[in-house]
């Protein structure tokens, strides 16, 4: 949801800047820009469109300077434009701002500077930021600053530089993510780590209400009235490369393929060495902690609240506590029935998005334990819980959700069984059979990818379709969500789940001759239901892909083609069948023409409401 970063240091701002942007892109492409500061001037150089064209740009009409900030937006107020496009100036070109966010008294500042003879170029909300600054300079550039931001409402990441001050760039953030890059006679500032990483793992991480004065030697930290703060350093231990495409087509691809490794360092140390039990040292919790729990209420956005869907059955079939799943945005603004006997869980890739960190705090408000199940460390999300499980999937960039999906499956699930067993729910035979399954996983579900080919070729069957339907009972159902979810975003074709009995209550009027379902039916339990739903639409000529689990012998007989996935406990296939969906829909999207990593109208991490 917008990418800024910033330079100070002895090189060329540019290069720094540009390739900063390219590791952000994956948080929006409807346009960049950058500002470098030379001798006595701040040239800006912005463009509408992906990250190409401002390359362009700056190769025609190339820009000089050691200072510089940098933009890549996802647009909210103002379409895709030159002149929407960030850094943003007041007319003077004393100041330059990038933003990441939305002011939401934008337009009472606007009138006011309007009124005061300010004129605008922009429909953005990010501009008055640039013009308070010419507005309320008192001849301190930082303590412009501070008195910009006391008049700001709403969420922002930003950075500031001006003419008058080229010694330094000035950053400062609300509920948007801001790292600080330290390096050697240099600095850097992102809205995220892989932006810095080839650069230096030393960073601040920054706070809610720090303002960091960034200079080419150091970085001072102070709170919204100027006040010191002294900082700690927080070592980033990625690896480089997990942030870049190490030879797959797409970032996506990638993704899907590091599953395996990221599952396994999911598990890691919380299954025990004899692999009996969990243990989850993070969490070190009593049966006092879950026999108290009343209820658990689980909030999330798109791919991670479908991980939360399965995570109801994992938790009420082998914990037996009730839990409710609710979109994050439609949480924190229904009065929820949330109080201090509720278990609030909040599963989030990014950390970082708006609706589930004010769904958390919403339910902290309410009285709620809170617990955090996120990808990254230092988030917001991760700071504002009580407590927190990190999933470990590295760096996902590409906006279609793969590794953090299934390494959050891992994590609930153990989840599910850490209660029951301090619930007195679960056997320790069933614990240690569902863990003997679980651990198996990094390694069988490479068969898989053995199929690839196979999946590829399924994409004929999708040609010139725009409707495809996917069905599922139990768990599936969760899973034919998350699979519906990962064919929209990245191939454009429109796609719905349904619950395998929900067929015949309306939707069975939009099935026809060659419509694709994709019917899952891994769940053992039900698998005679599903059989029977499948016959529902295959009596209208739908064209069938079934999904089972290997051995299967009797779905195999009712549909056209089929994906077949390792066998394991109904527990544990939902996190491999989801691997062939993923795949399918890359496919598709591959064959479409489509830019996969950056789907279009998207970003990865949603920092606006
Ligand atoms: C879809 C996808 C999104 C995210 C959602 C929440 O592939 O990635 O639906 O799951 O925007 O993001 P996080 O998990 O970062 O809170």
């Amino acid at each position: 949801m917008c990418g800024i970063v910033g330079y100070i240091g002895g090189r060329e701002a540019a290069d720094f800047l540009m390739d900063g942007l390219t590791k952000l892109e994956y948080r929006g492409y409807d346009s960049a820009g950058i500002a470098v500061y030379h001798d006595g001037a701040i040239a800006v150089r912005k463009k509408k469109g992906r990250l190409v064209n401002l390359a362009e740009e700056v190769k025609v009409h190339p820009v000089v300077g050691t200072i510089g900030i940098g933009h890549t937006r996802w647009a909210t107020h103002g379409g895709p434009s030159d002149l929407n496009a960030h850094p943003h100036t007041d007319e003077a070109g004393n100041f330059a701002i990038v933003h990441n966010g939305i002011i939401e008294n934008y337009m009472e500042l606007k009138e006011e500077l309007l009124e005061k003879g300010y004129r605008f170029k922009s429909e953005t909300d990010s501009e008055v930021v640039a013009h308070l600054c010419a507005d309320m300079y008192d001849g301190d550039f930082t303590r412009t600053v501070q008195r910009v931001l006391a008049r700001l409402r709403g969420s922002y990441s930003l950075v500031f530089m001006s003419r008058f001050e080229p010694d330094k760039i000035i950053c400062s953030k609300k509920d948007n993510p801001l790292i600080v890059g330290l390096g050697e006679g240099e600095n850097y500032i992102a809205s995220d780590i892989p932006a810095i990483l080839s650069y230096t793992r030393k960073t601040y991480i920054m706070n809610d209400g720090e303002i960091a004065i960034v200079k080419k030697d150091n970085v001072w930290v102070t709170d919204l009235e100027g006040n010191p703060i002294s900082k700690k350093v927080f070592e980033v231990n990625w690896d480089a490369e997990a942030a870049e495409k190490g030879g797959y087509e797409h970032f996506m691809l990638k993704e899907i393929y590091e599953q395996p490794k990221a599952i396994k360092d999911t598990m890691g140390c919380r299954i025990s060495e004899d692999g009996s039990h969990v243990q989850f040292e993070e969490l070190n919790w009593t049966t006092e902690d879950v026999t108290s729990i009343g209820k658990i209420m689980i909030t999330a956005c798109g791919t991670a609240y479908h991980a939360g869907l399965l995570a109801k059955y994992f938790i009420e079939k082998l914990a037996r506590i009730p839990v409710e799943v609710d979109i994050a945005s439609e949480y924190r603004y229904r009065n929820p029935l949330t109080d201090s006997k509720t278990l609030c869980i909040v599963i989030s890739q990014s950390g970082e998005t708006i609706d589930t960190l004010a769904a958390l705090k919403e339910a902290k408000r309410l009285g709620a334990r809170s617990l955090a199940i996120t990808n990254v460390v230092g988030s917001s999300i991760s700071r504002e819980a009580d407590q927190v499980a990190y999933t470990w999937a590295g760096p996902e960039i590409a906006v279609a959700s793969t590794k953090a999906y299934t390494t959050q499956l891992v994590t609930l699930l153990l989840l599910a069984l850490y209660m029951g067993r301090l619930n007195g729910t679960l056997t320790a035979d069933e614990e240690s059979r569902i863990l003997h399954d679980l651990t198996a996983v990094p390694d069988v579900c490479r068969k898989i990818f053995d199929c690839a080919d196979e999946i590829k070729a399924m994409c004929s069957s999708f040609e010139g379709k725009e409707d495809v339907f996917f069905i599922g009972r139990s768990m599936d159902y969760g899973l034919a969500m998350e699979g519906a979810l990962k064919l929209k975003e990245i191939s454009y074709i429109h796609a719905e789940s349904y619950a395998g009995g929900e067929l015949k209550h309306g939707t069975l009027s939009l099935i026809e001759e060659g419509v694709p379902v994709i019917a899952l039916a891994t769940q053992k339990d039900v698998e005679e239901k599903m059989i029977s739903n499948i016959k529902e639409v295959k009596a209208r000529d739908a064209y069938v892909i079934g999904v089972v689990q290997e051995g299967d012998t009797e779905v195999r007989k009712t549909v056209d083609t089929l994906i077949t996935v390792p066998a394991s406990d109904n527990f544990v296939v939902p996190i491999m069948a989801i691997i062939p969906l993923q795949l399918l829909s890359y496919y598709i999207a591959v064959s479409r023409g489509n830019d996969v990593d950056k789907p279009r109208n998207l970003a990865k991490s949603v920092t606006v409401e």
